[in-house]
């Protein structure tokens, strides 16, 4: 694994947990951070050892939005012959599942960060919002997309029309997370989630998460079908017979993850 200027990387055992570290900016997310949390998730993607990911912030932050002060001089060229924030794209190639565990703001890009992973668990503490209106700006890294498909229109139109952000109760009632939990636990709980995924087979896993992401991008006929085939294909794997097999017997499976 190379070194990596603004975040952490730490293993527990088949859990990769990546911390985002600019403490100074509120893990303001500078193209340095971008490339770093994109790069490093290709090569965990890469990595068999690695059955789940969790991104993480500090208590105060997960990431209050992209780099305002990087972006600030930007002209339209400058922004349209880089493209960008389209790096952020291949975070959401990532195979295996990625677990965003967030306290305090979630702002802007760190909102749409914690989107682009799969689950999302929140402290009691955390705020998410897309406040880009606020600085004459529209969110630019999937955030009028996911927002939306996540907690349906009228919600996302008043928040990305208003800039106001929901704190984590509101996030959970309205769908956006998978649960809230007390902020000193939310590592553990996070890590525990992970654990738990990174212990069953990983082809299936990865399995699992393409098919939920059909839903996204299909209808449900399409959805439907491709979700069969890749049941079926389940069905080729030696941990779908040890899964089986250890039901039958009574006993917990020993998954080879083939
Ligand atoms: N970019 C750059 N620096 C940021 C930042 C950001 N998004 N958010 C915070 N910082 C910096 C502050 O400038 C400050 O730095 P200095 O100490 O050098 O002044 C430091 O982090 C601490 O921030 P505050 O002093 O503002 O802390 P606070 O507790 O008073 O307020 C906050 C916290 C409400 C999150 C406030 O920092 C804030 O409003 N941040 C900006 C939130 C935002 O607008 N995010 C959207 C960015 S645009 C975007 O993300 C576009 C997109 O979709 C891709």
């Amino acid at each position: 694994m190379s070194d990596y200027e603004t975040i952490i990387l730490e293993r527990r055992d088949r859990v990769a947990l990546i911390t985002l570290n600019r403490p100074e900016a509120l893990n303001a997310l500078n193209l340095a951070m971008m490339n770093d949390l994109v790069t490093l998730a290709a090569e965990l993607d890469a990595d068999e050892s690695v059955g789940a990911i969790v991104i993480t912030g500090s208590t105060r932050a997960f990431a209050a939005g992209a780099d305002i002060k990087e972006m600030a001089g930007n002209s339209y060229m400058d922004a349209y012959l880089v493209d960008w924030f389209s790096g952020w794209d291949r975070l959401s190639a990532v195979r295996k599942p990625i677990i965003a565990a967030v306290s305090g703001h979630a702002l802007g890009g760190g909102c749409e960060l914690a989107m682009l992973c799969d689950v999302i668990i929140a402290s009691d503490t955390a705020m998410f919002g897309q406040p880009e209106i606020k600085l004459g700006i529209i969110p630019g890294i999937g955030g009028s997309q996911r927002l939306t498909r996540a907690i349906g229109k009228s919600r996302a139109m008043e928040m990305i029309l208003t800039g106001r952000s929901m704190n984590a109760a509101e996030a959970e009632r309205a769908g956006l997370v998978a649960r809230v939990v007390p902020a000193d636990e939310l590592l553990d709980n996070a890590l525990a989630t992970a654990a738990t995924i990174a212990g069953m087979s990983l082809p299936i896993v990865m399995m699992a998460k393409e098919v939920v992401n059909a839903a996204f991008e299909s209808t449900l006929t399409a959805g439907v079908r491709f979700e069969r085939r890749l049941f079926h294909s389940a069905f080729a794997t030696d941990d779908q017979k040890e899964g089986m097999t250890a039901f039958i017997e009574k006993r917990a499976p020993n998954f080879t993850h083939r």
